[in-house]
């Protein structure tokens, strides 16, 4: 098994992700709020490209709530920010999310053309890399990233998945993979690298402390969200609530 990754959307093809098993990261925020909202008990996740998308979708499905951002914050006529705290048991239970985000739901519809496609975030590394693990293909880490550029927190919890993956099985690693692995491993104090992130600042100048000490939380959630044909769902048999 061989594990590589694509440091954003913009950087995977059909061809990059085909035959294999995809693990989709956005650590700030979009894939920890796909994952807490699952986690809540909502019915399912839709990730659109754009708000306009978002809307269509609304008027053909029940019980639908809208999420995601535009510059970190809130979208006008929106029910939900981006938020991870925000999607609490009490208001996403039994809903369809429609969720627009800037990079994580754009991340997740490219990779679309791969085998399988996983949603990780630091708050599910451990259960999420035991799932990658029990399949034969290689993995691509997807990686978010930040308008189509490399992106600190969704590199070190690559190599926070790696470090997982490799507690179960060997793999070969591509060198961008090895250097995400010996990231983590030389910055186990996750924090301490991802301050000086780009995207951790902008989250912090917003006052959103608490969504980043939120996300940056590891192996908080045992469940492994699957996207596929456009909708992101619970396989059989995960529980929502832990
Ligand atoms: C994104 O998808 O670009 C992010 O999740 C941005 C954010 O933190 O809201």
């Amino acid at each position: 098994m061989r594990i590589d990754i694509a440091i954003s959307g913009d950087h995977v093809s059909p061809d990059l992700v085909r035959g294999k098993t995809v693990i989709v990261i956005d650590t700030l925020r979009a894939t920890t709020v796909i994952i807490t909202s699952l986690v809540n008990g909502a019915k399912s996740v839709v990730p659109v490209t754009t708000v306009e998308e978002g809307l269509g979708i609304m008027k053909r499905m029940e019980n639908v709530v809208l999420g995601g951002e535009r510059k970190s914050m809130k979208i006008d006529g929106f029910d939900f920010s981006n938020s991870p705290r925000e999607y609490t048991r009490e208001v996403i239970s039994g809903k369809n999310l429609i969720l627009t985000t800037t990079n994580g739901t754009k991340a997740i519809s490219k990779s679309k053309d791969g085998t399988r496609i996983l949603i990780g975030a630091l708050v599910n590394a451990k259960a999420v890399a035991r799932k990658a693990c029990g399949y034969t293909e290689d993995i691509i880490i997807v990686n978010a990233g930040t308008d189509g550029r490399f992106s600190m927190d969704d590199f070190i919890t690559g190599g926070a998945l790696i470090e997982e993956i490799l507690a179960m099985r060997n793999a070969d690693l591509t060198d961008i993979s090895k250097t995400a692995l010996m990231t983590y491993r030389n910055h186990k104090d996750i924090r301490s690298y991802v301050k000086e992130a780009a995207h951790f600042r902008i989250l912090e100048d917003l006052g959103l402390q608490d969504d980043i000490d939120f996300c940056l939380q590891k192996d908080i959630f045992a469940i492994v969200p699957e996207f596929d044909h456009g909708v992101i769902k619970l396989p059989e048999g995960q529980i929502s609530l832990l």
